[in-house]
């Protein structure tokens, strides 16, 4: 699978962009000062949980809504869409917080970036196919208030900016059939990592 630079950062995301470290998702945490434009809200480690939750309840259903496309992924799915993705950002559980908020950091990016490209595809393969546009854009919809409110935590408590190589998945190249089957190994990965992570915040 071909993991490059994909798609234009949003200012959102406060981020320094850096070109050419050599592997995908290297990224180093940077320990210069950070700045915050506004304090971040006292109860932000409860709008991330939130947040999370928010993520966990719907993400069965976009799979599901993604499978609705029917052969040849839905007859098998772990088979065809459970072995890609191996540029993917970890995530180790009961780290302490910031560690594992940094780890969120990079795999909500890596999401963000890659269902925008998914969802584009997806438009122009099947553009009738609204049950799958609003589910996947009700779930980008949560993702900038999330990561910027991870943001605002690193810099808050820690200190911590991140400058980041962000990378996802870049499908522009690849032929009908294998963007589908990115598009399932990603939605497939998404809705087993998310239990996990929002039971881990
Ligand atoms: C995706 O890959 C293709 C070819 O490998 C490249 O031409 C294109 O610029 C890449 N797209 C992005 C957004 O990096
Ligand atoms: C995530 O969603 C699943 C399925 O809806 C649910 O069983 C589980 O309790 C949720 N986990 C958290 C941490 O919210």
């Amino acid at each position: 699978i071909k993991i490059e630079l994909l798609g234009i950062l949003s200012p959102l995301l406060i981020l320094h962009w850096e070109h050419g470290t050599g592997s995908p998702l290297c990224n180093t945490p940077d320990n210069a000062p950070c700045v915050l434009d506004h304090p971040c809200d006292s109860n932000i480690m409860t709008q991330i949980r939130s947040q999370m939750g928010q993520l966990n309840s719907s993400a069965n259903d976009v799979f599901i809504a993604y499978m609705g496309q029917g052969q040849p992924f839905s007859s098998d799915v772990d088979h065809m869409c459970g072995h890609g993705l191996m540029s993917f950002p970890p995530f180790h559980a009961n780290g302490i917080e910031r560690e594992k908020l940094v780890e969120l950091y990079r795999i909500m990016v890596y999401f963000d970036f890659s269902l925008d490209d998914t969802l584009k595809f997806q438009k122009t393969l099947y553009p009738n196919d609204q049950n799958l546009h609003s589910k996947l854009k009700s779930t980008m919809d949560i993702l900038p208030g999330l990561l910027s409110n991870v943001l605002c935590r690193l810099c808050s408590k820690n200190n911590m900016r991140l400058t980041d190589t962000i990378y996802g998945l870049n499908i522009s190249q690849e032929n009908v059939f294998h963007k589908k089957k990115l598009g399932c190994e990603l939605l497939l990965k998404y809705t087993q990592l998310i239990p996990y992570l929002a039971w881990d915040f």
